[in-house]
């Protein structure tokens, strides 16, 4: 298989981040779960089928599918960083603040995104955002478009509920796809320094203003889970 290597974009190589550190839980950007079902404020939502593959909210039934998949994708050794993360981020999707979506080939979880809030520091006000992290698909069925079906519905539900930006940390090559640019191209300040320049990209949705510029800052949740950029080892 071809590298896919995308370092000069933007200091990240991909194919590392999943034996290389907990980045991979961000970048992949985008995590689970929980179910927008009856105990959420959020209303049911639509199922989109893309080929075989149906993209719909996780349920609690899907948990351990979930956990099986990033086991797949990214490497025993980050799971859990990745489900410890996914854990708390699903407090938010169950307040209906987030987003939490399964591809479902039969009766088999290939895939998987979570959005989940987090604040932009605009001159104006504190803005709710949404944060694109983790995303995963079982190698097996890796670019046959079931991440593509996944990041699409999820832009499309967000931008139901007039979400203004998504974020992210990740590969341009990939997430360009979707309309994802730099952020610092239109006013976005990167939530740590250790984020490459490139790697920092934002969504910017119909209910975007031009006032809606400053620094992301990310949910604690990311923090305490040391899931924000990419560490240094011989800092
Ligand atoms: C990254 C990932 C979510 C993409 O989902 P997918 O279903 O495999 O991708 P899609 O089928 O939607 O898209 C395929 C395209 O994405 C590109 N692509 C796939 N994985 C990529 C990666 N890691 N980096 C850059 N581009 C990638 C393919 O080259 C292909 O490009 P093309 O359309 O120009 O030919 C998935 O491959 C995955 O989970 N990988 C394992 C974990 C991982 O490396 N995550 C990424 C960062 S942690």
């Amino acid at each position: 298989m071809a590298d896919r290597s995308v370092s000069r974009e933007c200091g990240f190589k991909l194919s590392d981040f999943p034996r290389k550190s907990a980045h991979a839980v961000k970048v992949a950007c985008a995590s689970v779960w929980e179910c927008h079902q009856s105990t959420t404020r959020a209303p049911p939502l639509p199922a989109t089928r893309l080929a075989r593959v149906e993209v719909r909210p996780e349920a609690i039934r899907d948990r351990s599918a979930v956990r099986a998949l990033h086991v797949a994708a990214f490497g025993e050794d980050h799971v859990p960083v990745v489900a410890n993360l996914v854990d708390e981020l699903r407090d938010a999707v169950r307040r209906g603040e987030g987003l939490s979506l399964v591809a479902a080939e039969r009766d088999q979880i290939v895939g998987h995104v979570m959005f989940s809030p987090s604040l932009l520091d605009a001159p104006k006000r504190l803005l709710p955002v949404e944060v694109l992290s983790p995303i995963g698909v079982v190698p097996e069925r890796q670019n046959q478009g079931v991440g593509t079906a996944l990041i699409r519905r999820g832009i499309e539900l967000l931008s139901e509920r007039d979400v203004p930006l998504v974020f992210l940390e990740g590969a341009p090559r990939y997430y360009s796809r979707f309309g994802f640019e730099p952020g610092a191209a239109h006013g976005f300040r990167k939530p740590s320094l250790r984020i490459p320049d490139a790697a920092f990209q934002v969504l910017r949705l119909p209910t975007y203003e031009s006032w809606m510029t400053g620094t992301l800052v990310y949910a604690e949740a990311f923090w305490r889970h040391d899931a924000v950029g990419r560490r240094d080892p011989k800092a």
